[in-house]
């Protein structure tokens, strides 16, 4: 029987130019779950939300990574922030 792998959660901090190229290629990977968009431009990261239809990913800012940091489906993070 075919066993389902773990995705890999992913926090994106930063969802400018960098942190778009990212995203781009993260959504194409089966095996990556975006799980959250941080940045203190909430208005882009729900552009990035719908244009990727991202409905299970929330969005939060940097202020508040303390908050996420506990979510133990998250295992890893890319900073694409000044
Ligand atoms: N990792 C890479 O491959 C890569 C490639 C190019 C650039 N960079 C680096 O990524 C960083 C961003 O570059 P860019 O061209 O995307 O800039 P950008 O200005 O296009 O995007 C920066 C984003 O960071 C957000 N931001 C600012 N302060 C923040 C904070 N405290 N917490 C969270 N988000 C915050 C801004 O709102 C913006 O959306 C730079 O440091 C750059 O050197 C990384």
């Amino acid at each position: 029987m075919e066993q389902q792998q773990r995705q890999v959660g992913v926090v994106l901090i930063g969802v400018g130019r960098a942190g778009s190229i990212h995203a781009n290629n993260l959504v194409k990977m089966p095996e990556v779950k975006l799980l959250y968009l941080v940045d203190i431009d909430i208005p882009r990261c729900e552009e990035m939300r719908a244009q990727y239809f991202l409905n299970d990913t929330q969005i939060t800012t940097p202020d508040k990574l303390d908050d996420i940091l506990p979510d133990n489906r998250l295992d890893t993070g890319l900073l694409n922030a000044h």
